[in-house]
């Protein structure tokens, strides 16, 4: 029987445990919960919605329920389920042997994997966005993009299937082997609509090539493996090291299809790094924009720091101007700081500062606790940082056990976050004492309570140093109340139509495209 503390970690919400546990709920009772509970409990909007999703798909696959429950429909969009068109990712999933499986063991035992199976399936889907649609045995469809658009529903439906792998991979079949699975995930064009044609229906009716694309790749994927489309890998951009399989004739396909096999995630740095697939493209107008991060970077050259924050919706510029400051200072002496926040991650403490370091020291998954902890010595050592209750600081602050090598930490969590803190801004202090540091925060817009508490410290703290705070966000953000420390800001205005002329032409000129396009 799985546990609730299991299941939540899957999720992502175990830290809902404790007051789950105060509360004496299990895994039974929960499933019981509305909305209005799991808010009496203290679960986050973003929370609630996560996991009333995956309790409709744990009914699904108990064969309590109907499919995914949508979020409330996004203003204007049609309560009664009239057809649509829209681009969607459509992810399949299988589990590797199940008719060998069946065959061979008792039916009793099938059933409670094929439960073990669909439960992983279900909380890694919610975990990551998607909409749980159908179980059907041992296959698993889900969608990505609907009822709600996100950020990065390709990237999501790959991180939900490599989670699927890895669920599995925890849980032994009766002759001792492991769970595997293959995945399919295409994107394209369907039209969404009502099945049933009352408009009552719960499971959307899907129509268009992508369902049978992503059922086809899956078939042809080996186990623990998953395949992505044409499309959605250009949606990837780089996020995932990926290998090109070639054509491949599918059933249901005149043409040959592109077939792309997912490799692992790749190490970014940036959400703007990782959709670049072409080469920079020269930087259109912008260039009161640049004039003052110049200025600020040549007083920050000289000691006196201070914190920009530049503004304006999505897709203005705003990755592209740091970009361009990024490459106008290459040659010149200093250290680079990139902390990305995530939408997937607005409540996890610190989690872009956590990133940076993964990234800084160079982890790999496979590496063990003591290399990492080597790793992250060096990294610190590199950057000036002495005293060994620093290492234990970040050593807690990235989850590497130190066995010993430091002294334990005392403090209780609420202080354990604020000497964090204090410790980070002293890291960048001592970084700025041998070279000039530029510190970019991207997509603010994104950021948990704690990494906007470093912002306000920093921004307190940095006048008299050699660091500049380069933050972006969209217009949502609000930047922190500081104590005495301003922020310059910008917000960007959309270019001219002559300057849009140009950076079209621009674009197509790095994608080289035929001049007859
Ligand atoms: N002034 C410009 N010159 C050249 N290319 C630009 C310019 N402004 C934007 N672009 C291009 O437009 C695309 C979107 O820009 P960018 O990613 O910088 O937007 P953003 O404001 O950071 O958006 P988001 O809020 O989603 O992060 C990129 O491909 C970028 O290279
Ligand atoms: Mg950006």
């Amino acid at each position: 029987m799985i546990k609730l503390e299991a299941w939540l970690k899957e999720l992502g919400l175990d830290q809902y445990c404790p007051v789950l546990a105060e509360n004496d709920i299990d895994l039974d009772v929960l499933l019981d919960l509305g909305e209005p509970d799991l808010e009496k409990l203290g679960f986050s909007l973003g929370h609630r919605r996560k996991l009333m999703r995956a309790i409709a798909a744990r009914k699904l696959a108990l064969g309590l329920g109907t499919t995914t429950p949508s979020p409330e429909a996004p203003a204007g969009a049609s309560a009664t389920h009239e057809a649509e068109r829209r681009q969607i990712t459509v992810m399949f999933c299988d589990l590797v042997g199940s008719t060998e499986l069946a065959n061979a063991i008792d039916p009793e035992d099938m059933g409670a994997l094929i439960r073990r199976y669909q439960d992983v399936c279900a909380g890694a889907i919610a975990r990551f966005d998607g909409f749980l649609a159908k179980f059907m045995g041992d296959g698993v469809l889900a969608y990505f993009g609907y009822p709600l658009a996100h950020e990065d529903d390709a990237g999501q439906s790959v991180r939900a299937a490599m989670a699927i792998i890895e669920g599995l991979a925890q849980t032994n079949r009766p002759d001792g082997r492991p769970l595997e699975a293959r995945a399919g995930i295409a994107t394209g064009l369907v039209v969404v609509g009502d099945s049933s044609g009352a408009g009552n229906a719960r499971e959307p009716d899907i129509v268009g090539q992508t369902p049978n694309l992503a059922a086809r790749l899956q078939a042809l994927a080996e186990p623990n493996s998953i395949l992505v489309s044409q499309t959605t890998h250009r949606l990837l951009g780089r996020q995932f090291d990926c290998q090109n399989l070639g054509e491949r004739a599918l059933k249901g396909f005149a043409e040959p299809v592109q077939v792309w096999l997912v490799l692992s995630e790749a190490v970014v740095e940036s959400r703007f790094a990782a959709k670049q697939s072409a080469g920079p493209s020269p930087l259109i107008g912008r260039v009161e924009e640049m004039g003052l991060l110049r200025d600020h970077w040549n007083r920050t050259r000289q000691g006196a720091g201070g914190a920009v924050l530049l503004q304006g919706e999505a897709g203005m510029g705003k990755s592209r101007i740091v970009d361009a400051l990024s490459r106008d200072i290459e040659d010149e002496p200093h250290f680079r700081v990139l902390c990305q926040c995530s939408p997937y991650h607005m409540n996890s403490s610190l989690y872009p500062v956590i990133r940076h370091f993964e990234r800084a020291a160079g982890f790999a998954p496979a590496d063990s606790a003591s290399c990492k902890l080597q790793k992250l010595e060096a990294l610190l050592a590199a950057g000036g940082a002495k005293a060994a209750a620093t290492t234990s600081l970040m050593a807690d602050l990235l989850s590497i056990p130190t066995d010993g090598r430091y002294p334990p930490l005392v403090l209780p969590p609420a202080q354990r976050k604020g000497a964090i803190v204090a410790a980070l801004v002293d890291q960048l202090t001592e970084l700025a004492a041998q070279k000039p540091v530029l510190f970019v925060l991207e997509d603010a817009h994104w950021i948990d309570p704690t990494s906007q508490e470093l912002v306000t410290r920093l921004a307190e703290g940095i006048a008299t140093t050699s660091v500049l705070a380069l933050i972006t966000a969209r217009l949502e953000y609000m930047p922190p109340q500081t104590n005495g420390a301003s922020f310059a800001s910008r917000v960007l205005s959309r270019l001219t139509k002559e300057q849009c002329v140009d950076l079209v032409a621009g674009t197509a000129a790095t994608r080289s495209l035929d001049s007859a396009v």
